[in-house]
């Protein structure tokens, strides 16, 4: 009885994971999708506590079995725990500093299922399909773990250059010879022993350190993405260890999710997944572009005068990037909206797949200040329209309208998609210096003739530009 009730609980938990997932697609079912999905794993999570039955190796159920006081205090208070610290880190986090708590989540999920693995091997020796399971979990947990806290400093600001380490290739391939060594040893060996499980765990966790460390903080988002693919692999391995439906779904989902996310990120930056592990893009050794000769000059233009050109426009495109979510500037850019309309301007954002620091970052923060989510026309939907477009308005972009990309075959960023903001009649940058943006290269949009510098904080420099429209 108690089993069948723990099968059905893991189905329910299996089919809102997958529910949730779908209903994260679109940011109007977003939300509801991912407390249908936390839903499930309260009910999976409950169900296997509560309705825990205790068999033997032929799979015989010990009726007789109670799980002691102590056992439950402490999955109790782990909970407890872990609820409070998350809860608390995702209601504080920062939407810019999203990538690094999602970053750091990641590698609790790796050392989770590296710790299960380790628990686990003594009990499974001799039985190879379970070793198989439990070793590849601890190898692609413990890199996960280990890529993620790197992932986490190097996002956070504490290790903000790639490193190349002496002989990195040959100690690289070392390091992955030893794991494998040790993984088929152990298992293939049917070896017990504690010493050879260790050095196993240490190798893959040096792995994942050598496999993030030279990677350029740019892409660490898609690090991450792959890091949490990985997460996912490892779990579903706990998951097929255990023969528990719901954790191998739930590894299946987060393993293809992160992998097409992964592959969808590269598509957008027009860069091979190898690239962004082996390339180091943004590290540093990014490109200064053409001197300055060739670049002309730039020019400013004031908050009165840009409110005369947006009155008597009929058409602006806003461009937001991740000086807008710096800025926080969300909420005026929607009044600047409003109130452009009220004129009778037609008002659309151009959003590009891979504008701000994580996938679906500007659409988020504009449906924070409820901007209409038809107003958000995806990169090549708007990119036609910029011919017919009065002003275009680069609120905290860079990168994203940077032409290089289609110009400057030495660009790091060359054969990137772009939004092509140069075919519009005017165009409009704000950002607070001439400073570059985060792929660290020079973007001569700045100087091109048809472009005028609104320099200034985002949040600020709107406001102004609100304040002086109100006025007309
Ligand atoms: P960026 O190229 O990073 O440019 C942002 C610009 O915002 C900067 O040039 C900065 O100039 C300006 N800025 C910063 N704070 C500001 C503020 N308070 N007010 C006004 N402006 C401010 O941004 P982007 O165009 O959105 O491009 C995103 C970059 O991240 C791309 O290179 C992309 O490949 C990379 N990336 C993104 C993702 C995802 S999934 N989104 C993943 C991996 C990599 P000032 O300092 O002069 O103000």
């Amino acid at each position: 009885m108690k089993t069948n009730l723990l099968e059905v609980c893991y189905l329910i938990g299996s089919v809102t994971f997958i529910l949730g997932l779908k209903m994260m697609g679109n940011a109007k079912t977003a939300r509801k999708g991912n407390l249908i999905g936390a839903a499930g794993m309260i009910i999976a999570i409950l169900g296997t506590i509560v309705l825990f039955v205790k068999k033997d190796e032929a799979g015989v159920v010990d009726p007789n079995y109670t799980v002691p006081t102590l056992i439950y205090g402490m999955i109790g208070g782990a909970i407890l725990l872990g609820t409070i610290i998350g809860w608390l880190a995702a209601k504080k986090v920062q939407m810019t500093k999203m990538p690094e708590l999602v970053s750091i989540f990641n590698g609790m999920g790796g050392a989770c299922a590296a710790l299960i693995g380790l628990m686990e091997y003594g009990k499974n020796v001799g039985h190879t399909g379970s070793s198989i399971a439990i070793v590849l979990g601890i190898i692609i947990g413990s890199i996960s773990f280990a890529g993620s806290v790197i992932a986490f400093l190097k996002l956070n600001g504490t290790m903000n250059q790639p490193i190349r380490l002496p002989a990195y290739n040959i100690l690289n391939t070392v390091v992955m010879i030893a794991v494998f060594a040790f993984g088929g040893y152990l298992v293939f060996g049917q070896i017990n022993s504690h010493m050879l499980l260790c050095a196993l765990f240490g190798a893959a966790l040096i792995y994942g350190v050598l496999f993030t460390v030279p990677i350029g903080g740019a892409d660490m988002p898609v690090v991450i993405s792959l890091l949490n693919s990985f997460t996912g692999l490892a779990a579903a391995f706990g998951g097929f260890l255990y023969g528990n439906k719901v954790m191998l779904t739930g590894g299946i989902l987060v393993g293809s999710a992160g992998t097409l996310l992964t592959l969808v990120m590269c598509k957008a930056m027009n860069r091979p997944l190898s690239n962004v592990i082996f390339g180091a893009f943004g590290g540093g050794s990014a490109v200064a572009g053409p001197g300055s000769d060739a670049k002309g000059s730039i020019k400013d233009i004031s908050v009165s005068d840009l409110a005369v050109l947006m009155n008597y426009s009929k058409k602006i495109v806003i461009v937001p990037g991740y000086g807008l979510a710096v800025a926080q500037a969300q909420h005026v850019i929607h009044e600047l909206e409003l109130l452009l309309e009220e004129r009778g301007v037609e008002v659309k954002y151009a959003i590009h797949p891979v504008a701000g620091r994580m996938p679906g970052h500007m659409n988020v923060l504009l449906a924070e200040s409820n901007v209409a989510y038809e107003k958000l026309v995806e990169m090549d939907d708007i990119n036609p329209e910029f011919e017919q477009t009065d002003v275009v308005l680069v609120v905290g972009a860079n990168d994203v309208v940077n032409p290089a990309a289609k110009t400057d075959p030495s660009s790091p960023i060359y054969g990137m998609p772009i939004l092509e903001v140069n075919r519009a009649k005017n165009i409009i940058i704000n950002k607070r210096s001439m400073n570059a943006g985060y792929a660290g290269i020079d973007n001569l949009l700045f100087y091109d003739p048809k472009s005028s510098m609104f320099f200034g904080d985002a949040k600020k420099a709107l406001t102004e530009l609100v304040a002086e429209l109100k006025t007309m």
